[in-house]
């Protein structure tokens, strides 16, 4: 048996996360930007574009631009969807000297780590939004619903190798705005078993910062609702 921190795991996310299965996500996704959006879109930034998962399904709708800050997450992105186009860059401080009719930041706002950096986020996305434009993202955990070692798990098959992922939560310090969201794998093949961790810090703030953050960057908040425990928002550059 072996036991194995981080390193290369990117093998494992098509088999426990493969593509098709953000295709509902970024179909909702499209459809809130249509519903909030004071202009026509057609151009889309979306920051944070990891393996390009929802983009294969976004793209459909829009044309867009990816921005992700890891090289190896934007090659993954560019073999799965060849005609979008990818940019190395930060969502906290990039700049691209172009303006776009909406912007998404999905799961990827959960790396922002305290208010100053969600923030930059948002001045970031601003900074780059045709007025009239709206930017959509979403908290998939607030302070009021984080519940402390929560733990989940779920099962994975491809072949003849199965994987068990184990996701546990859990708050080192609840006086600052981040946890420690940490993964378990039992990877499993042909009588042998491996084990494998992982742990990302993400963060954690109240319900009120999100919107309160928003308009802080200049947005309207046209929506900010809490759907099965994920909290909508959606911001609007006035015109
Ligand atoms: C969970 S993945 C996103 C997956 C994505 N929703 C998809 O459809 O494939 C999170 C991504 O956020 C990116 N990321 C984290 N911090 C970032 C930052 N400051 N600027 C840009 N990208 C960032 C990571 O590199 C990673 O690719």
């Amino acid at each position: 048996m072996m036991i194995t921190a981080c390193g290369s795991m990117s093998w494992l996310w098509p088999i426990i996360s493969p593509p098709a299965d953000y295709d509902q996500e970024a179909e909702d996704c499209a459809a809130r930007i249509r519903q909030f959006s004071r202009i026509p879109v057609s151009t889309l930034l979306h920051l944070g574009s990891g393996r390009g998962h929802l983009d294969r399904r976004l793209q459909q709708h829009f044309t867009v631009t990816g921005v992700d800050c890891s090289p190896s997450m934007l090659n993954l992105a560019r073999t799965l969807n060849p005609a979008v186009r990818y940019l190395l860059g930060d969502m906290r401080n990039g700049r691209l000297k172009e303006s776009f009719d909406a912007a998404l930041i999905a799961d990827s706002i959960d790396y922002m780590l305290d208010e100053s950096e969600l923030l930059q986020a948002f001045v970031t996305v601003f900074t780059h939004l045709r007025p009239g434009g709206v930017f959509l993202t979403y908290a998939e955990m607030t302070s009021e619903l984080f519940q402390q070692n929560r733990t989940t798990h779920s099962v994975h098959r491809q072949g003849s190798l199965e994987v068990v992922m184990v996701e546990n939560s859990y708050d080192p310090d609840p006086s600052d705005t981040r946890f420690d969201s940490t993964f378990i794998y039992l990877v499993r093949r042909d009588g042998s078993l491996e084990i494998m961790h992982d742990r990302h810090q993400v963060g954690l703030f109240p319900r009120q910062t999100w919107g309160k953050l928003l308009c802080v960057a200049g947005f309207d908040l046209v929506r900010e609702e809490l759907c099965q425990e994920v909290l909508y928002l959606a911001g609007v550059r006035p015109i």
